[in-house]
């Protein structure tokens, strides 16, 4: 079979397509033709060794994919060849809280990813995905799908009537736009781009700012909301946005700890305490709230955003148009 493999990291040239023998069931496991993936940030992270350095190469990369079930292995009742699944992020994570052997079950950094033409996973590893998406709009959901439902709707949810303040336009912010006006709060935009924040509009963003030519994004986004703060921020930018963050947010306001976009950065806590904020690291989600993710998908008809589609053999090149960040929602590869 077809896959990639991660031989060197460091550049997206360490990428290389190879052949490998391609894979059988064991007991509890299932073998998926994998028929779309879709990049995160943290893929360019992963071949640039700077997510793990110590990850072993040569690894397959990516933690999402799509594709239908081609054999089962003993034990399996809950699955059946021709059922179309998505992997986990984790297929270890199941439930509640996340631990240290779930994480080491993180797909395209810890474990061996989906950018293969088959795959085996743990049947507890996949889920049946919505009957309205595409297999490539279904492999945009594992990471930045669930991470964003994790923000907005798990844990401290985004009420109606809330206002959400989200970073950029990529993939996990669009998530969040779109599950934000599910749950029918207010949502502020911010990008480099003001095409971007237009399309952003019509996807439901009540209130846009353009972060590169308003640097003082966080002093407009608090105007907005009459000097009160946002409720909820999806904070994907890292060290380099959290203060303008924290000082658009709210008095007890909610601050879901994403992302690392904007590098290092000076921080100082204390507005963290005098503003009684409350800050969550997120780490992407269980199979728990992908299962519930989908429901709500499913019901509302909801389409993941796809910029882009890149053909198999293209793979670096999808890459390299993710580093370019030109892109709105999520950057596919169809096998
Ligand atoms: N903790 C987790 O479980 C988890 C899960 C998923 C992702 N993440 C992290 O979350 C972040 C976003 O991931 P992603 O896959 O959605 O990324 P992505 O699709 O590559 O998003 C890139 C976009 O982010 C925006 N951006 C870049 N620098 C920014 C800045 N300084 N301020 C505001 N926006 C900025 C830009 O949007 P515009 O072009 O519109 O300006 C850019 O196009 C990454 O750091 C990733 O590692 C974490």
């Amino acid at each position: 079979m077809r896959a990639y493999h991660i031989e060197k990291t460091g550049e997206i040239s360490g990428l290389k397509q190879v052949d490998l023998p391609q894979p059988t069931a064991g007991h509890g496991e299932v073998i998926v033709r994998v028929k779309a993936c879709s990049l995160n940030y943290r893929d360019l992270m992963v071949i640039k060794g700077q997510y793990n350095p110590k990850m072993p190469v040569p690894r397959i990369p990516l933690s999402d994919g799509a594709g239908e079930i081609v054999e089962v292995g003993p034990g399996v009742e809950s699955l059946e060849k021709g059922d179309r699944v998505a992997g986990c992020f984790m297929p270890g994570w199941q439930a509640s809280g996340c631990d240290n052997a779930a994480q080491r079950t993180a797909l395209g950094g810890e474990a061996d990813g989906m950018l293969s033409e088959y795959v085996k996973l743990p049947a507890t590893g996949v889920v049946k995905f919505p009957e309205h998406l595409s297999f490539s709009e279904a492999a945009t959901l594992p990471c930045a799908g669930v991470t964003a439902w994790h923000a907005i709707l798990s844990g401290k949810p985004a009420l109606p009537g809330h206002t959400v303040l989200l970073l950029g336009t990529g993939g996990v912010s669009i998530f969040a736009l779109q599950f934000a006006k599910l749950a029918g709060a207010r949502v502020v935009v911010t990008s480099s781009s003001d095409d971007k924040l237009n399309f952003a509009q019509k996807l439901g963003a009540d209130f846009t700012v353009n972060y590169r030519k308003d640097p003082d994004w966080d002093k407009t986004v608090l105007q907005w909301t009459g000097g009160v703060g946002v409720d909820h921020v999806v904070e994907v930018g890292g060290a380099g946005t959290l203060p303008k963050s924290i000082n658009a947010v709210r008095m007890s306001g909610h601050i879901a700890l994403i992302g690392v976009l904007s590098g290092t950065g000076d921080f100082n806590p204390i507005s963290i305490l005098m503003k009684s904020i409350n800050v969550r690291g997120i780490y992407v989600g269980s199979r728990e709230m992908f299962q519930s993710m989908n429901k709500a998908i499913s019901v509302n008809e909801l389409k993941p955003v796809i910029d882009r589609s890149f053909k198999f053999e293209e793979a670096p090149k999808a890459y390299e148009y993710l580093a370019s960040q030109n892109h709105l929602g999520k950057i596919v590869i169809e096998m």
